[in-house]
């Protein structure tokens, strides 16, 4: 059965098996940040204490699936999207969330019509890093002292681009693109969270 106790105990070995500079002490700042028990959104997917931690693991599972059945009809992908690259770019592309949320008491209707109190979470980015989401993920491990490939690094930071292109700049459309090209590593880490969301955690 999958519980907060064994995600994190399968998300540090599986972080610790990469053998990556820096990874013990990037788990050490995730526990400081409250990565662990952080919730992966205030109303959708997974929105309670260990929601983070287990979206992230899903993120991982979903892309080592699309890897195994991807190699199968294109073989020459293989040596592009090593097992320990994939470990690191899905494990951590979101831990630009570990200190926005802030747990308090909301309200809601219920079916009869009455109105309830319940536990739940919302955010504060003053109170956190404001340095935005998969730019921020690659900024924080980095400053962790993580050692990151350039492809691990792209995949981290473009996972979301697909969502906030259509407001941004014709620098930022082209290095996404680029991106997407340079490695095969950035699409799949893409797919692999909209998977994990609207799969996954449905
Ligand atoms: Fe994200
Ligand atoms: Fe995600």
């Amino acid at each position: 059965m999958t519980t907060p106790e064994n995600n994190k105990e399968r998300f540090i070995s599986l972080l610790k098996g990469t053998g990556r500079q820096g990874v013990n002490n990037v788990i050490a700042m995730l526990e400081k940040e409250g990565f662990f028990t952080a919730p992966a959104s205030t109303k959708f997917h997974l929105n309670s204490e260990g929601g983070l931690l287990e979206h992230s693991l899903n993120v991982y599972d979903a892309a080592m699936m699309l890897k195994a059945d991807m190699v199968k009809v294109n073989p020459a992908i293989e040596k592009d999207l090593p097992d320990d690259s994939i470990v690191l770019s899905t494990l951590l592309h979101d831990v630009c969330k570990s200190d926005i949320y802030f747990k308090t008491t909301l309200s809601r209707k219920k079916p009869d019509g009455y109105w309830e109190k319940y536990e739940g979470y919302q955010t504060d980015y003053k109170k956190a890093f404001p340095m935005g989401h998969g730019e921020k993920s690659v900024i924080m491990v980095l400053s962790w002292g993580l050692s990151l490939t350039k492809e691990e690094m792209l995949s981290i930071r473009w996972h979301m681009a697909p969502w906030d292109m259509p407001t941004q700049s014709g620098e930022h459309k082209e290095s996404f693109n680029a991106a997407k090209e340079l490695t095969p590593l950035c699409p799949l880490v893409q797919i692999a969270d909209q998977i994990a969301t609207a799969l996954i955690e449905r």
